[in-house]
């Protein structure tokens, strides 16, 4: 559903001159406009400390297009008529007049359109930032109509669960939670909503979506790169908080949740956080038997980053959740930087067949998700070798996204930005949830922080990671499954 046309809409990018806003607010947004998404009056302003000639800023805008645009370079004419409803506003996140001149502006849209319309507040900032932006706007009564104004938050959200329910505390002061966009940009990707689709619309899986079929469940968000320039916000972050707290924790939500009730976002939050509530919390024993972390071998060497640095660039995790569903199946979540490749995969391991009538190795059932940079599904079952021996082989059946669908793929922020316009906050973060995703991890970051790094394994740029991550996952299968295509 596109929000309807009469409807007034702007959109305010604090932190406009970041990188966010360039590679991925600004190539989502202009998406948003040429296929039509954006009420006809919609406006951005753009919001950041330095002052800068709006030209100037709109060339800076129009190069990140070009080269993060998933369409590559922009139509000019359609261009120009989408920057048109650009302003850059230079202030200070600290200083009154910013948030004066916000109103004015603001309340000068509304005047023009006969209404108030919807606003969106963008915090595409430094989390340092987010306190003084929510009081501000507070104060200013810039967001204070809970049915027509939103706040999006991006990750990290809070450093560990004090800091997050601080921070929760904060904002529910200012909003109310409906207003309230936690961003987690893996929900928004086409093949993470497709994972609900999957599930639930395909009634044949459901029966077998379970301990009694499920052997075990593997999620991988394997990067290639490395940390690059990012040391200076990575060395206090790690991969624990950077990707297992919010998108690997996401995954397993998706992978893991009982059916909701019906596509709502209440429901779907509700089914999710109980998800990570169940998982079985880790005590300081079970982390050091079912935790990995690693670190690859020149991240000290990287920019910002310390020399005795023990942050971690690679995390493996076997977990349970305790319910009747999923009683003594692990998950096996893992993530790293500097891997041999870049793959998000989920793979659902079924049990071995009872039947043993084939003489020698049946190889399980296995389902693989793959999330990103291939977009398929595929099932992988045995199969008789032509011949007129009864030999088996295991072949695959595949779902690609470019043989079914003729459809481009939109960026997950298109997505997100559009659902915020929309006032539908299904693919977000509900406050509980970060909560609980906090209180899950935290047991981790305790125990690593008493261990000092002894625990910290380190393993060579473009591998799979430390062999440690190898011998978790041993006992059910040789080693983690094989990624698509190698
Ligand atoms: C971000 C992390 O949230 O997600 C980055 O901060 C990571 O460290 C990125 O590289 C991965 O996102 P994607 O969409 O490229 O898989």
């Amino acid at each position: 559903m596109t929000p309807k046309k009469e409807a007034s809409a702007v959109c305010v990018i604090f932190g406009a001159k970041g990188d966010l806003t360039r590679r991925k607010l600004i190539p989502a947004l202009y998406h948003l406009f040429i296929n039509q998404h954006l009420p006809k009056t919609f406006r951005i302003f753009c919001i950041d400390y330095i002052s800068i000639e709006r030209d100037v800023f709109l060339e800076e805008l129009l190069s990140g297009v070009v080269e993060f645009s998933r369409t590559g370079p922009p139509d000019i004419n359609l261009w120009q008529t989408f920057t048109s409803r650009i302003t850059y506003i230079s202030g200070d996140f600290l200083k009154e007049d910013t948030y004066l001149e916000l109103k004015r502006v603001l309340d000068n849209v509304d005047l023009q359109n006969k209404k108030r319309g919807i606003r969106i507040f963008y915090y595409a900032v430094a989390p340092r930032f987010i306190e003084i932006l929510s009081d501000s706007l507070y104060r200013f009564k810039l967001a204070n109509q809970d049915n027509l104004d939103r706040i999006i938050i991006e990750k990290p959200f809070g450093t560990d669960l004090e800091t997050a329910k601080k921070l929760n505390r904060f904002l529910r002061k200012r909003f109310t939670e409906k207003q309230l966009y936690r961003i987690d940009h893996y929900l928004g990707k086409e093949t993470v909503q497709n994972i609900m689709a999957f599930r639930f619309a395909n009634y044949v899986f459901e029966p077998l979506w379970n301990n009694k079929y499920i052997d075990h469940v593997e999620i991988t968000v394997a990067e290639k790169v490395t940390v690059g320039s990012r040391g200076g916000y990575y060395d206090g972050s790690g991969a624990l908080r950077d990707m297992v707290q919010n998108h690997l924790l996401q995954l397993l939500c998706i992978t893991a949740m009982e059916c909701p009730v019906k596509y709502e976002a209440e429901t779907i939050r509700n089914a999710k956080t109980a998800v990570i509530k169940q998982v079985r919390p880790f005590t300081p024993s079970a982390v050091s038997k079912n935790v990995i972390r690693g670190q690859y071998k020149g991240y000290r060497k990287e920019e910002h980053v310390p020399s005795r640095s023990y942050t971690e660039t690679f995390v493996a995790a076997r977990l349970y959740i305790d319910n009747a569903r999923w009683k003594n199946v692990p998950f096996f979540l893992r993530t790293g930087k500097g891997m041999q490749r870049q793959s998000t995969v989920i793979i659902i391991q079924f049990k071995d067949s009872p039947n043993k009538i084939f003489k020698g190795d049946v190889v399980p059932n296995r389902l693989t998700i793959s999330i990103q940079p291939e977009l398929e599904i595929s099932l992988l079952f045995e199969s008789k070798v032509p011949g007129l021996q009864m030999k088996l082989k295991p072949v695959e059946m595949d779902f690609t996204y470019k043989e079914s669908h003729e459809e481009a793929i939109p960026e997950a922020y298109e997505a997100l930005i559009l659902d915020v316009l929309k006032g539908d906050a299904t693919l977000f973060m509900r406050g509980d949830q970060v909560e609980a995703a906090w209180k899950l991890v935290m047991p981790i970051l305790d125990t690593w922080k008493k261990q000092q790094g002894k625990d910290l394994k380190f393993y060579e740029q473009s591998s799979w990671g430390p062999r440690a991550a190898t011998e978790l996952i041993k006992p059910y299968s040789k080693d983690w499954n094989h990624l698509p295509n190698i």
